[in-house]
């Protein structure tokens, strides 16, 4: 495993494997890595002859200044937990690589509707930031195709969008499952931020996706919303509850009313004192 600071040497390493006909995979990290990250280095590493890790801390998509400074940063123990896993590269630049004019010179993504609702809404400028980053990071690479995590589940929808409506680019997006700790917690870099209590009171979010999907066929959507709120709002540590909702799979609108037709998915944010944590479940 290499790991590669520039974006010249990278280039110059991928045009060699391109002469030889291996397709590129690529796993887009913001580092402090953990099992959900390897599995998708893993399924790119099955599917694809090179796969490539990126680990940078897009200073773009942090609308808290605060979010920025407290997000680990630990590149010698990921490359660690890489050595294990089939990735070839790590991609570990600094800023100035991936914004050589300047943070503020970017090209500017519209992702509609997505940018105005959950994430978007409570982060404000957040997507534009990953937009910017994933396009400066795709042009780069120049994968086949993108592994991402299904947690980040707007992310993805709003990834496929770039892909497919901004850059035209003839690269697979693929969402992979979601990975979980034993209590059924999402694996995220946050996690490794919360207090023993917090951390021992983040799985009641799991139990209250999974007990949404347990009773939805017995429940209206509303009632479903209710119940998510009552259980949530119990748990000492959750200081806010940004969102829980139901949507329609492929536009993340509200589900109101069943239809057999629609993939629903239920998403929600929980803001546990300064770390915000977010899933989803497919729930039906
Ligand atoms: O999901 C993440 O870790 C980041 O948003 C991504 C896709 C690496 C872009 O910085």
């Amino acid at each position: 495993m290499q790991v590669i600071k520039t974006v010249k040497a990278l280039q110059q390493y991928l045009a060699g494997k391109r002469g030889l006909h291996n397709t590129i995979g690529f796993v887009p990290t913001m580092g402090a890595l953990h099992q959900g990250h390897l599995s998708l280095v893993n399924k790119s590493a099955d599917e694809q002859d090179i796969c490539v890790v990126s680990i940078f801390v897009n200073p773009t998509q942090f609308n808290d200044p605060k979010d920025l400074n407290q997000y680990p940063r630990m590149l010698e123990a990921d490359c660690l937990k890489l050595k294990s896993t089939a990735c070839d590269v790590v991609f570990a630049p600094d800023v100035k690589e991936i914004y050589p004019d300047g943070k503020s010179n970017q090209q500017i993504f519209d992702f509609a509707y997505l940018d105005h609702v959950y994430e978007g809404r409570h982060r404000p400028g957040h997507f534009k930031g990953v937009g910017q980053v994933v396009s400066r990071l795709l042009r780069i690479i120049q994968p086949n195709a993108l592994y991402l995590g299904n947690k980040d589940y707007q992310q993805l929808l709003v990834i496929k969008q770039l892909v497919k409506r901004y850059l035209k680019l003839p690269i697979q997006v693929i969402g992979c499952p979601i990975v979980r700790e034993n209590d059924g917690l999402a694996m995220s870099s946050r996690n490794m931020l919360l207090s023993p209590t917090q951390r021992k009171d983040a799985s009641a979010i799991y139990n209250t996706l999974q007990l949404v999907k347990d009773k939805a066929e017995s429940l209206s959507p509303e009632q479903l919303i209710q119940l998510a709120y009552q259980n949530l709002n119990k748990v000492k540590s959750i200081v806010k509850i940004e969102y829980f909702a139901l949507i329609d799979a492929q536009t993340m609108h509200p589900v109101d009313e069943w239809n057999n037709q629609v993939e629903v998915r239920a998403i929600t944010a929980v803001q546990m004192d300064h770390v915000r944590l977010i899933d989803n479940m497919q729930i039906n």
